[in-house]
Parts: structure tokens; C-alpha cells; sequence
């Protein structure tokens, strides 16, 4: 079978917890961006890292590289791939690109002049043509055209990753499932100690810290993926590598895992977001406020992720809750180490410890921080002498 580039996406800045499994995957690191990894393999590799991967976006497969300087140019080369060999005459075909070309004023033209090489070659051969249009639920082919240098994929996901099939109910300001999971991997938690998750919203966190703490692989939930859909589709491969993954979860992690929220609505989504995801008897949730959350015994990571607020009102109504949050670390998680997601540099100031580490990353175009909080006896009387 045919080794070639796959293309792994992610959100920007989490490509090196992208990095770190896909080298626990055993994938060897070709090329790294701010937005994705490059590593090389066959077709049905992709399965696997579509199963398991958990910060990625997308898992593209690359189907010819080739040089084109306006939309005619990309159509013969297009034309000359066997797409026959590739997409039934009676499937459906959605193309998505990334075009940076000067004869391309709108993308979605080239989008048609690439749909129109594909079904005007089926049509051809077959003397039947795919549909097509916008669903990424079946067949996707991805362009990636800058200058006259173009590389086109199949996209082996369709829908991106990041929908693992849980979150039935988001609720407001959710986290992405592929953020929630790279800042999980960050703090470090793998199933070890608690892991406590006030302001749990709808719930992202603690179910992303259940799928990590069994070791569940992050696609287990979903139906569907973009390779099933190409031809010469290995589903007895397809269920071997399921099944694999399903004997490689564990039932328990050695530790407790609370999210509590003061909303009962949101406690509520995060309770049936997480008997969907099959953690409902892992979790233990509640309806309080933050700083009433139980901190058990043993230690562990207590990890919030409270509104950063965009105007200026709530910001200043949002002082008070990340001072509490200070307040509440060092009054009642000692033992333990904690983390706040934010993007607001100054609200966080208002916590008032020092940050032992600032881990970066990007909620869509905001830059955050997971701040994390070294929670021992001493950090009692470092109120406000040191800020994040
Ligand atoms: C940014 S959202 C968290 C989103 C969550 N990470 C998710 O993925 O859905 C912040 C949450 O904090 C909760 N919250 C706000 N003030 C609170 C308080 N004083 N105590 C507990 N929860 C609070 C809100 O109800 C909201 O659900």
C-alpha cells in the first residue's frame, strides 16, 4: 500500500501536544507548523490517527502535489488523478480549500473548477458523475493552493475531530473537545490524583480528563468519518482497529474526577454530555459555586476556566471572581496544583499568586493562557506580593 504525506491539523498553538501523540502513536515528525504536523503513511494509517488523536483537527491524506498558476492550469492537473479509483460514480464528493492565488479572486471558483475535475473525469470513465456540495459527511477532498504551488488531500475526517459525538448540549462559551483535551494533557493528568473542574460549563474538561484517565480513544463515539467513504474501504481493518482500542480502555483511573457549576442548566448539559460520552458514573457532579467545590483528600489538579469577558462591564464584575479564585486556592486546595484558562492577562493578574507556569494557547484568535498555581503550604502568604 502506498506511503504518502498525511497532513495533520490542529488549532494553532497546539501542535506540540499534537507532536506528543502522534509519536505515541509511533508516526515519525516530518515537518511541524504553528497549525499542524506532517508524517507520512498509508490510507488506512489514517484510520488509527482519526480514532485516537484527541487535539487534532483534521487528518489529511495527500493525493498529488503539482504546480498551477490560474484555474485551467489546476483543472488539467486534476484531471489527470485517477478519481475513479477513489470515489463511486453514485457518491458525493464536498471540497474545501485554503486558496492564496492571484487569478483567484473567490475561492469557492476554485473549489468548482476542482469539483468539475473530478466529476467531469467519473463521468468520463463511469458515464455517471458523484453529487456534490457543502455536507463533509461523505467523501472530502481538501485543496491547499498558495501561489502556484497547490497540494490536494483527501480529507480523511470530514467532519473535524474536535466533534467527538458527546456534547449534545454546549451551553455557552464552551470549550472546543480538541482545546479542552491539549490543556488537559498540559496539566499533566493522565488518570493520577483528582481532578477537580469547578465552573465546569458544559462540561468539556472533566469529560475530555474521563476520556484521557481510561485511555478511551477520543473517536470511539463517532459513526462516521471522511475515509469510510473511499473507495476500497477496509471495514474488517476498520473494526480490528476498534476493536483494539476498546480492549486497550481501562473501566477505572486511580483518582476522582468533580465538575461543578453554579448554573444547574449547566450542570445538567454536563451530566447528559457526559452519560453520552459513558462517563456519567466517573464524574461526580454538583451545583454550587466555585469556591463551595469539595477539594478531596490525596491531592490533585484543580483546573477553571472562567469567562474572560469581551466588554468592559463584565470585565470589571469578573475582577471580583478571579480575586475569589486566589482566595479560594490558598484557602482551600493546598496540596493541590492549580490551573486557570484565561485570555484576560489583567483579570488574571487579580488572582494574585505567582504563576509557576504560562502555558500558551489560542481559544479561535484570543490568546489565553493555562496558568498554573503551585498550591503548598507557603504560597499562603504570597498574596499580591508577585503577579502572573
Ligand atoms: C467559560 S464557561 C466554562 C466553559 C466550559 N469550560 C465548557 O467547556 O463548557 C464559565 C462557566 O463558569 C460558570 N460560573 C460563573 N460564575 C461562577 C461561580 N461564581 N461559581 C461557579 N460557576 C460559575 C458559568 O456558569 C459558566 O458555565
Amino acid at each position: 500500500m502506498e506511503r504518502r504525506r498525511i497532513l495533520v491539523t490542529c488549532a494553532k498553538g497546539i501542535a506540540p501536544f499534537l507532536k506528543e501523540e502522534m509519536a505515541g502513536l509511533g508516526f515519525p515528525v516530518m515537518a511541524e507548523t504553528v497549525a499542524g504536523i506532517a508524517t507520512e503513511g498509508t490510507i488506512n494509517d489514517t484510520m488509527r490517527l482519526n480514532l485516537y488523536l484527541r487535539t487534532a483537527h483534521r487528518v489529511l491524506f495527500l493525493i498529488r502535489e503539482f504546480r498551477a498558476v490560474n484555474a485551467e492550469e489546476l483543472y488539467d492537473a486534476l484531471s489527470e488523478v485517477a478519481w475513479e479509483e477513489h470515489i463511486a460514480e453514485d457518491g458525493y464528493v464536498c471540497i474545501t480549500s485554503s486558496v492564496d492565488n492571484p487569478s483567484i479572486k473567490d475561492s469557492r471558483y476554485a473549489n468548482v473548477r476542482c469539483k468539475d475535475a473530478i466529476v467531469d473525469r467519473i463521468r468520463e470513465r463511469r458515464g455517471r458523475r458523484p453529487d456534490s456540495g457543502p455536507s463533509k459527511d461523505r467523501v472530502v477532498v481538501n485543496l491547499y493552493w498558495k501561489g502556484d504551488s497547490c497540494s490536494v488531500y483527501f480529507d480523511t475526517s470530514g467532519e473535524t475531530l474536535s466533534v467527538r459525538g458527546y456534547r449534545k448540549i454546549p451551553m455557552t462559551a464552551p470549550m472546543q473537545e480538541t482545546l479542552a483535551a491539549a490543556v488537559v494533557m498540559a496539566s499533566g493528568w493522565r488518570g493520577n490524583g483528582n481532578f477537580i473542574n469547578p465552573m465546569c460549563g458544559s462540561g468539556t474538561l472533566a469529560i475530555e480528563a474521563g476520556l484521557i484517565g481510561l485511555n478511551r480513544a477520543a473517536g470511539i463515539l463517532r459513526s462516521n468519518f471522511g475515509f469510510m467513504h473511499l473507495k476500497g474501504f477496509d471495514r474488517s481493518l476498520w473494526n480490528d482497529i476498534r476493536a483494539d482500542a476498546r480492549a486497550g480502555a481501562k473501566k477505572s483511573f486511580n483518582g476522582r474526577i468533580v465538575a461543578t457549576d453554579i448554573r444547574r442548566s449547566a450542570v445538567e448539559a454536563a451530566s447528559k454530555n457526559a452519560a453520552t460520552a459513558g462517563l456519567e458514573h466517573l464524574i461526580e457532579f454538583g451545583v454550587c459555586d466555585y469556591s463551595e467545590t469539595v477539594i478531596p483528600d490525596g491531592g490533585g489538579l484543580v483546573v477553571l476556566n472562567p469567562e474572560y469577558g469581551e466588554r468592559m462591564g463584565k470585565v470589571r464584575e469578573l475582577e471580583g471572581v478571579y480575586k475569589g479564585i486566589g482566595d479560594y486556592f490558598k484557602q482551600k486546595c493546598l496540596g493541590y496544583t492549580g490551573y486557570v484558562f484565561t485570555g484576560n492577562p489583567e483579570l488574571a493578574k487579580k488572582i494574585g499568586l505567582r504563576a509557576k507556569r504560562k502555558i500558551p494557547f489560542y481559544n479561535g484568535a484570543i490568546e489565553c493562557k493555562l496558568l498554573e498555581y503551585d498550591l503548598y503550604e507557603g504560597s499562603r502568604g504570597n498574596r499580591n506580593t508577585e503577579m502572573p
